[in-house]
């Protein structure tokens, strides 16, 4: 694939192999990675290990893969580098580029001697006398050894995991709005702790006067309008949210389910500009969860009681939004329960304890809904919107 003049797309796409088998996500993925040709030749990344044959095959295509002079690690992390070994294999003395985290990350998964050249924010590498790749550390974006490299005259930042997605040709080539929303979800799950620094990263972009045409990520979609990716990182980064109310819950016998539905609907009516959106969490991965999280200003949380708590399924998320540290979130708790209720007392405390502002009140339901309890639900509605609205 062209990316410019000096530029050429060299990745896999997982949509390319009957099996995905194979795959490091659930979902197909294009794993880029990116042939520069100039007096000598450079590549930025490779692809997992489980495509290395096939990376090696396609490179012998194009180029004589002995003519590389040198390799980018822009990131130690397998998708990136688990072609290393096999490409080494055939060129043996490749000079590798890397920050000195990389050095820790390369040395750590692969346990090799390799040829390595440590660079630093602002160091260049000439590839001949007209075509320059600068350096820009992005340390913990996500992994303390990241780094981008801007390539000149083309004006195309190779941004590792900034801007990227996990998703395939077949995504890549839809609108701009599922494109945007695929970035998000990946945002959401993988930058969310590291905002701060996100916003330092763009700050220097920014400030560095760097004329960007194109941004080209580790994976997914190549940016061809940069500026749409640029401005939403910006708005990302400071955890800008919409209008949209996510209501989770477990259910053990259907009577927390009850509960989310009435509660679902008492919210439609109160809060006219908002989408109310409910998900069993047993039935949706995980990430999805936590881009509705991201995207939401707050939200409700339902759990049956299992053994004096909430229920597994219940802590797995809890441990998540734990981990991606977001801002707090305005939350109310629901449950139902049979002959003891500690679940939602519990989750209250639990999420009060990173952080979260949760409602004082919990909505807690003995054995299955009835129509009083239905009442009772619609009103703790009604409460929960007040102090979203605080
Ligand atoms: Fe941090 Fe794309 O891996």
């Amino acid at each position: 694939m062209f990316i410019s003049s000096h530029v050429k797309w060299v990745g896999i796409s997982e949509e390319d192999f009957t099996s995905n088998s194979l795959s490091v996500t659930r979902k197909p993925v294009q794993f880029n990675s990116y042939l520069i040709q100039g007096k000598k030749n450079y590549l930025i990344d490779t692809v997992p290990e489980a495509y290395a044959e096939k990376f090696i095959e396609n490179l012998k295509s194009m180029i004589d893969i002995t003519s590389l002079s040198g390799l980018i690690v822009l990131h130690g992390e397998m998708d990136h580098s688990g072609a290393i070994l096999r490409l080494l294999e055939e060129v043996p003395h490749l000079e590798i580029y890397c920050t000195e985290e990389g050095k820790d990350s390369l040395t750590g998964h692969f346990h090799s001697n390799f040829n390595l050249n440590l660079v630093k924010t602002d160091e260049m590498l000439e590839i001949d006398e007209q075509i320059k790749l600068t350096f820009i550390e992005m340390k913990m974006l996500h992994w303390p050894d990241n780094m981008s490299a801007y390539l000149s005259p083309d004006n195309i930042l190779f941004s590792s995991d900034a801007f990227g997605q996990y998703h395939s040709k077949s995504l890549i080539e839809a609108n701009e709005s599922t494109l945007l929303d695929s970035a998000r979800l990946y945002y959401a799950n993988v930058f969310t702790p590291f905002s701060k620094m996100m916003e330092s990263y763009l700050n220097h972009l920014t400030y560095g006067n760097y004329q960007i045409d194109c941004i080209a990520p580790a994976h997914g979609s190549i940016w061809r309008n940069p500026d749409i990716i640029l401005n939403a990182y910006l708005k990302w980064c400071h955890h800008e949210t919409t209008l949209k109310i996510p209501i989770f819950y477990d259910s053990k016998w259907a009577g927390t389910k009850k509960l989310a539905q009435t509660i679902g609907e008492g919210l439609a009516k109160v809060c006219n500009d908002y989408e109310i959106m409910i998900f069993n969490i047993r039935e949706h991965p995980i990430e999805d969860l936590m881009y509705y999280i991201a995207i939401s200003p707050g939200f409700l949380i339902g759990t049956p009681t299992i053994h004096n708590s909430y229920s597994d399924q219940v802590a797995a998320f809890l441990w998540r939004l734990k981990g991606l540290r977001f801002p707090s979130k305005k939350i109310g708790v629901f449950g139902c329960h049979g002959w003891t209720g500690e679940g939602t007392l519990q989750l209250k405390l639990d999420l009060s304890q990173i952080g979260m502002s949760v409602m004082k009140e919990t909505l807690n339901v003995n054995w299955q809904p009835d129509s009083e309890a239905l009442k009772q639900a619609l009103q703790f509605t009604q409460r929960y919107w007040d102090f979203l609205n605080l």
